[in-house]
């Protein structure tokens, strides 16, 4: 009691309101820690733009979410024609919907964008890597639930992709079979399927999500944002008030600027919900007006855009791959063994025989899923893999400017060739696109650290616009 504040007797209503929910719950105390009193450096740019968005997202889904879940019927013979009654009879069903299913490839255009920013500027090192690493549980959150959330509409695309993904657990050695019927319920996907993942889809996933967020977003503030330059703001701050000289609050400042972009987002996200919610099949596939038919393979079955990438590298590994990373992992010993002495020796040429065997013992397919997998699963190990003297890109070497550039170059294209059907020429680029992807990320603790690198200043760069 004794902590109590009390407000003056002629304070505004609105002061006294304030004083008293404070004596109770810290709500100014959180207000300042977070908005008016975080420093956040000064010259962030565009690329800063796209944790508020994706924070909008997020709850654009969770509230439209919500009012879907009232017309939706989870139920293998019901759930086609309840998404039809929610497009046609439901009062402005069609917009819930189309926000929803706009919302969720938006999701992945604007955590791509942020995830790349994070890349570029270096933002998972020292002191940030428990930033980036709850940011890598969420997007693998994110992808489990746009998945499951694909299957509720239960059209044809929804039924063969879940097919098709919850089958490749079953390549899994020994467990695999029995993984897969867990997960489907059943011995096909179908009515038990769609049951659970429709709870995982409303409750569970989007509990962790929002519980990562908040993680997220307090060890940043616990931490203090990254910028452009890389030059670490609370190095420098002002002697009498403890303020980092190249900070400014976040409210208003950022929070104003922030609302500017959230206007310009707002216009494209609209734009395409009104006018192109299909977005060409892009963002809903055609074959996905078809109701889900058991007995009916479509032509061809690919992911949503989002997954592409990974899905192009599944497709990649092929018994020709295996046999080449067999050979890659021959020559990385050799070398290796050239470059030590002793008893590392014999751990190297073990080690290589191991996973020659290894890679030789299981069939492609399995690997095809290591592959897909340990895509996703080596960005949490990006703050230990770079060994780069300075974090942002402005100051490496401009052929490091280079490769990441490539790196984009061959994401989008592994994107791309994974909606188009097989062939041997997309197969041979997805090929060549997944070892630069894993030799990016593997051989960075070596590529990192060569090259003439730039001063970085003491002070970030910053004209008054
Ligand atoms: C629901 C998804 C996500 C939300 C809502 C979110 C939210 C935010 C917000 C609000 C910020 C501060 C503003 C900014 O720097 O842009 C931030 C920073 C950051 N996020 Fe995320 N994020 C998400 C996903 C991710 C993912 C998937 C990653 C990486 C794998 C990631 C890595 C980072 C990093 C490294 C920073 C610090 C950037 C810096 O200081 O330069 N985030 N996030």
């Amino acid at each position: 009691m004794a902590d109590f504040k009390t407000a003056p007797a002629d304070a505004p209503a609105g002061v006294k309101l304030m004083t008293w929910v404070d004596n109770r719950f810290p709500a100014t105390k959180l207000f300042k820690e977070h908005m008016s009193e975080y420093y956040a450096p000064k010259n962030f740019n565009w690329f800063y733009i796209f944790g508020s968005l994706a924070l909008l997202v997020l709850v654009i889904q969770i509230v439209t979410g919500i009012f879907l879940v009232m017309h939706y019927k989870p139920d293998a013979a019901l759930a086609f024609a309840s998404v039809e009654y929610i497009m046609r009879d439901v009062p402005w069903g069609w917009l819930i919907r189309y926000m929803h299913s706009t919302g969720a490839s938006a999701f992945f255009v604007v955590v791509y964008l942020h995830m790349y920013r994070g890349l570029i500027y270096g933002s998972y090192r020292k002191p940030r890597e428990l930033v980036w690493v709850f940011g890598c549980a969420i997007f693998l959150a994110l992808m489990a639930e746009a998945f499951m959330g694909y299957l509720l509409p239960w059209g044809q695309m929804s039924y063969w992709g879940a097919q098709v993904i919850v089958n490749l657990f079953a390549a899994v050695p020994f467990v695999g079979p029995d993984l897969a019927l867990l997960i489907r319920g059943d011995y096909v996907v179908g009515d038990a399927t769609l049951n659970r993942f429709f709870s995982f889809h409303v409750i569970a996933v989007p509990l962790v999500l929002l519980g990562l967020v908040v993680a997220h977003i307090i060890a940043l503030h616990e931490v203090g944002s990254n910028n452009p330059d890389g030059v670490e703001i609370k190095a420098k701050k002002d002697p009498k008030t403890g303020i980092p000289l190249d900070g400014i609050a976040f409210h208003p400042y950022y929070s104003v600027h922030d609302i500017f972009g959230v206007g310009l987002f707002l216009m494209v996200f609209c734009a395409i919900i009104f006018f192109g919610p299909e977005l060409g099949g892009y963002f809903l596939e055609y074959n996905n007006f078809i109701p889900a038919d058991p007995l009916k393979t479509p032509l061809h079955i690919a992911p949503v855009w989002y997954f592409t990438p990974y899905y192009s590298m599944l497709r990649a590994t092929t018994d020709t791959m295996v046999n080449v990373l067999c050979v890659i992992v021959a020559l990385a010993g050799v070398v290796s063994l050239l470059a030590v002495k002793g008893k590392a020796r014999i751990a190297i040429a073990v080690g290589g025989i191991v996973a020659i065997a290894l890679l030789k013992t299981f069939d492609a397919k399995f690997w095809g899923v290591v592959v897909m997998g340990g895509a996703v699963i080596i960005l949490f190990v990006l703050p230990w893999l770079d060994n780069s003297p300075v974090k942002s890109i402005r100051y490496r070497p401009q052929w490091h400017k280079w490769l990441y550039g490539i790196f984009v170059v061959f994401f989008v294209v592994l994107g791309y060739l994974g909606i188009q059907p097989p062939s041997d020429l997309g197969t041979l680029v997805s090929q060549i696109g997944t070892l630069f992807y894993f030799g990016f990320f593997l051989l960075m603790p070596w590529w990192s650290t060569i090259g003439t690198f730039k001063q970085v200043p003491d002070r970030v760069n910053f004209t008054a616009h």
